[in-house]
């Protein structure tokens, strides 16, 4: 599966939601989140990312971002129509942090 991961937080471009063919996107406050159950692997939202948040799980380091996933994406509405991002996206999604500031 592909994760999205900390850069998203308070970023959330959603430029990803428009291109997945199996709309396995979900929405929080904070952040975008795949079901990693519902993903196919196929790749084409990693580099629609401005931000490259989505990253694939064979990576590493990336465990605490598919428990993320996987929590948050039974929980939060599904997501599939690009909305505005936040006014300071981009500087917010330079920040570092962010997931024990608003996840905890
Ligand atoms: Fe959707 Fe493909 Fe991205 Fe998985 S890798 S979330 S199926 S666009
Ligand atoms: Fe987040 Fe990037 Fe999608 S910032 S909402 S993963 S386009």
């Amino acid at each position: 599966t592909y994760v999205v991961t900390e850069v998203c937080i308070k970023c959330k471009y959603t430029d990803c939601v428009e291109v997945c063919p199996v709309d396995c996107f979900y929405e929080g406050e904070n952040m975008l989140v795949i079901h990693p159950d519902e993903c196919i692997d196929c790749g084409v939202c990693e580099p629609e990312c401005p931000v490259e948040a989505i990253k694939p799980d064979t990576e590493p380091d990336l465990d605490k971002w598919l428990e993320v996933n996987t929590k948050f994406s039974e929980e939060w509405p599904n997501i599939t129509t690009k909305k505005p991002a936040p006014e300071d996206a981009d500087e917010m999604a330079k920040v570092d942090g962010k997931y024990e500031k608003y996840f905890s």
